[in-house]
């Protein structure tokens, strides 16, 4: 159905010094039932670029990266040949300016911690995207999240966008069940709470309708 589908997932981590880092929270699910949905329905070829998660899909090109830098080099090789990409990962969106090549040492009470912003992969991504190409994005909002939704999906250049709200009540991450909505430019739908790999059978739904309509 696809010549191929490139799938981003995990968290990426970006080091302060050789023990510490910043990060963000992701367990990596989601990507992985994705791919693994992928490969099930026989979608076409899966490369799958991944933060540090111990959920990695099997029988799938995988390429494990650690920083968003990193994850931005192995996508910019993938992104032209793919005509399905979906940019699950949580990608960390600062980096500590400076990497400490020794342990810092707690010598001080407070210390100050300069960071800088790392490439925004999907918004690149968005803004090179062809017309046969399916863009999907991810979005975790905790407030105005329908707004900020519209706002990433027309900045962004998405089809798709899979917006997560988090709340107490849908805590998301880490755990097994998540509630989403599938935000598109014609109008956004509300998916039960479920399960993650039931989540990842429904965007692959919304992706085939899209691919038959384009
Ligand atoms: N993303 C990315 N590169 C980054 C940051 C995010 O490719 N440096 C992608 C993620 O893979 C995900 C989406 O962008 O698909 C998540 O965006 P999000 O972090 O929710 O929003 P931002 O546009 O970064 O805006 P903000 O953090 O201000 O909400």
């Amino acid at each position: 159905m696809f010549k191929k589908i490139l799938i981003t997932s995990g968290p990426t981590l970006e080091p302060i010094d050789p023990v510490r880092y910043i990060s963000n929270r992701s367990s990596g699910r989601t990507g992985y039932y994705l791919a693994m949905e992928a490969r099930m329905r026989n979608l076409g070829p899966v490369t799958f670029i991944t933060g540090p998660t111990v959920h990695l899909p099997t029988q799938v090109e995988v390429v494990q990266v650690e920083t968003a830098q990193e994850m931005r080099t192995a996508v910019g090789g993938h992104f032209r040949s793919s005509d399905v990409i979906i940019m699950a990962a949580a990608v960390s969106d600062y980096r500590s300016m400076k990497y400490y090549p020794d342990k810092m040492k707690k010598s001080s009470e407070r210390i100050t911690l300069e960071l800088v912003k790392t490439p925004d992969i999907l918004l690149e991504i968005g803004r090179h995207k062809r017309k046969n190409q399916i863009l999907v994005g991810f979005a975790a909002e905790t407030e105005d999240i329908f707004a900020n939704a519209q706002r990433k999906l027309l900045a962004k250049n998405l089809d798709l966008l899979v917006l997560n709200e988090i709340s107490d009540a849908n805590p998301a991450f880490g755990n097994e069940e998540n509630q989403v909505y599938l935000v598109r430019p014609d109008g956004v739908r509300r998916l039960d709470k479920m399960n993650k790999a039931h989540i990842a059978a429904v965007i692959w739904d919304d992706i085939v309708s899209l691919a038959g309509h384009s």
